[in-house]
């Protein structure tokens, strides 16, 4: 969630990690600062609040610099003040860092070094950190020696960068479990916690491995393993294009991003449809593997958790392999019984989610078989679980998260046609599935096109003190998805559950001047659904239905009814009642004024437990 920057070269350095930094801010931060050499000293300008504030102490002092480090903080040790935003100094003023993450033994290195005469001006742990590093390099050791012996002694999970006035032809960096990418030019170098802030820069890029000290100066960057010796560099050239990290033309990310599906969906199929329709992807375990795994446990967080639970939904429909879902948090920390054939499957979009990346270390102890399913080229969910499948559905800025949620389910369905495909799984129609999956970008533009009927309802949506949002079977998890996004924009409070709980207890929240969003796709149980559709309108309830075309049963209950296409598979048509709900979300919390990309209190990437 916070955001490292960094740039040593020829141009105006602080101008430049400022510029980075801008393309950080989808990831959620609360103050910001940057340190520069200037005429052999370290500076330091750092601001609580959005970026404009930091942009007016550059501008009243604009500092010339060839080498500076900048950073976006999220407060977690010490609340969002100018002096708790980093960069922070060490004892001496010799040394100046950033810092990712939280480490975890900092309130007994800070007493420690207190007993021995230091005085901190903050409440964080990054300036324990600082400290640290600053007793190191009292030694007289090089600055990226100093860092390793510092890491050393550091708990927790975290990314820092760090400058010294001693060597000023450096910027140095290390990390562990947080990401930190550094971008390769010519007589010039960057740094950055994220992609996106290298894009407009460069295209070339080195993933920092966890416990690898980066040392970036004008003519190179060189990479020290956790034993100081010399470790590869392996460039990487990164695809996705600048454009694809803008707004495009929308006013909003999560606009953008809603529109972006029917292509994401085409691009997550990409290479992995052969001509003969079978389905098959690279990296991936034997049919052997795939054959004996008994059990699946998914693993995830927030969206990804959603998207876990339509993953259940197809692995036990369609194959009748028992799965498990888990919150991440939940998993680490509930002592989960796991099988010795089970496969866990991490979804992350970020590929940084801290809980996620803990539940994962959890199934590496215990030896069971990881499989990611991620966003993020080369972070670290991506590298660290067994193997990966990448979801490919390109940058997602806005932090509430649309175009991802598409893009897990259907890697979770061309999986479970997969695996059907190996394990010759009886009754399954794996080519009318396929033939589906194929079909789906084109269903999906049909769902988009219901924006004009929904923008009209959000005028009601956005009035309702409370909104219900219920399903059956597909339909009740792509509910919770609904509510969340409506939640996160909007900031409505909305009470989510299966179609058939509510008179278990939420009906006694239903009043004239409620609205409820129904989802109604699956024609099996679509009956059933009506039935409780009439229990909230007997009771002054709004219904909103999501149903298929088809559908002649529940517009004789609904006050308004969207339809989507009607798919072989009623989990697509499920799939697809999440384009509405992700765009009436999105105009409910634009009538409402709400600050869509970076709703408060939420951030990008949860690097933090
Ligand atoms: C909601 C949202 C979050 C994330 C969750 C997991 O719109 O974005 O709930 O889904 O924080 O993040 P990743 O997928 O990056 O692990």
């Amino acid at each position: 969630m916070c955001g490292i920057a960094g740039y040593l070269g020829p141009r105006n350095a602080v101008e430049t990690v400022f510029e980075q930094l801008k393309l950080l801010e989808y990831r959620g931060y609360d103050s910001a600062g940057i340190a520069f050499l200037q005429d052999g000293d370290i500076r330091i300008l750092k601001r609580a609040g959005k970026l404009t504030e930091l942009g007016k102490a550059v501008a009243e002092e604009m500092p010339e610099a060839r080498l500076a480090i900048a950073h976006s903080r999220w407060a977690t040790h010490g609340g969002p003040t100018d002096e708790n935003a980093h960069p922070h100094y060490d004892q001496f003023q010799q040394v100046a860092i950033i810092h990712n993450g939280i480490i975890e033994n900092y309130l007994e290195l800070k007493e420690r070094l207190a007993a021995e005469g230091h005085s901190f001006r903050s409440e964080t742990d990054t300036e324990g950190a600082a400290h640290v590093i600053g007793r190191e390099y009292e030694e007289g050791v090089p600055l990226e020696e100093a860092v390793r012996r510092a890491a050393g002694k550091l708990r927790g999970a975290y990314a820092f960068v760090v400058i010294s006035k001693r060597e000023p032809d450096k910027i140095v960096a290390t990390r562990n479990a947080s990401p930190l990418i550094v971008g390769l030019g010519e007589g010039e170098q960057f740094l950055a916690s994220d992609i996106p802030a290298l894009l407009p820069f460069t295209r070339r890029v080195v993933v920092v491995k966890e416990g690898e000290v980066a040392v970036l100066r004008r003519e190179g960057v060189s990479l020290l393993d956790s034993a100081g010796k010399p470790a590869p560099i392996e460039p990487m050239e990164v695809q996705w294009d600048v454009a694809a990290a803008e707004r495009g033309g929308y006013e909003h990310f999560m606009i953008k991003e809603i529109h972006e599906q029917p292509d994401v969906i085409r691009q997550c199929l990409l290479g992995r449809i052969d001509e003969a329709g079978r389905i098959r992807f690279e990296n991936i375990f034997s049919d052997y593997v795939w054959t004996e795994i008994d059990r699946i446990n998914i693993v995830a967080c927030g969206t990804a958790y959603h998207a876990g639970l339509m993953g259940k939904h197809l692995f036990e429909r369609l194959l009748r392999l028992p799965t498990d879902v888990f919150h991440s948090s939940e998993f680490r920390y509930g002592d989960p019984v796991l099988s010795e054939k089970s496969l866990a499957i991490f979804i992350s979009q970020s590929g940084e989610t801290a809980d996620s990346l803990a539940a994962l270390k959890l199934c590496q102890q215990r030896r069971i078989r990881t499989l990611g399913i991620v966003n993020v080229v080369g972070s670290s969910i991506a590298r660290e679980c067994d193997r990966t499948i990448l979801t490919q559905a390109g940058p997602e800025i806005s932090v509430a998260s649309t175009k991802a949620y598409t893009a897990q389910v259907v890697v979770l369905s061309l999986l479970a046609f997969y695996l059907a495909q190996v394990r010759e799984a009886p009754g399954v129609r794996v080519p009318e599935g396929v033939d589906e999956l194929k079909r789906l970008s084109d269903m999906a533009r049909a769902a988009l096109a219901l924006e004009e009927q929904v923008e009209p309802l959000s005028e009601k949506v956005a009035a309702s003190p409370l909104v219900f949002f219920i399903g059956r079977a597909a339909d009740a998890h792509v509910a919770l998805e609904g509510a969340l996004k409506l939640k996160e924009v909007a900031y409505i409070p909305t009470q989510e559950s299966p179609a058939g709980e509510m008179k278990h207890g939420p009906l006694a929240l239903v009043e004239s001047g409620v609205v409820a969003i129904v989802g109604a796709t699956d024609s099996k149980v679509r009956d059933k659904t009506v039935s409780n559709m009439m229990e909230i309108k007997a009771r002054g309830g709004t219904l909103i239905a999501l149903t298929t075309e088809d559908d002649e049963t529940t517009c004789q209950v609904a006050d308004h009814v969207l339809r989507l296409p009607k798919s072989r598979f009623d989990f697509f048509s499920a799939l697809l009642s999440v384009i509405p709900m992700q765009l009436l979300a999105y105009h409910v919390a634009r009538r409402r004024g709400c600050e869509i990309d970076q709703p408060r209190n939420l951030a990008k990437s949860v690097t933090v437990e």
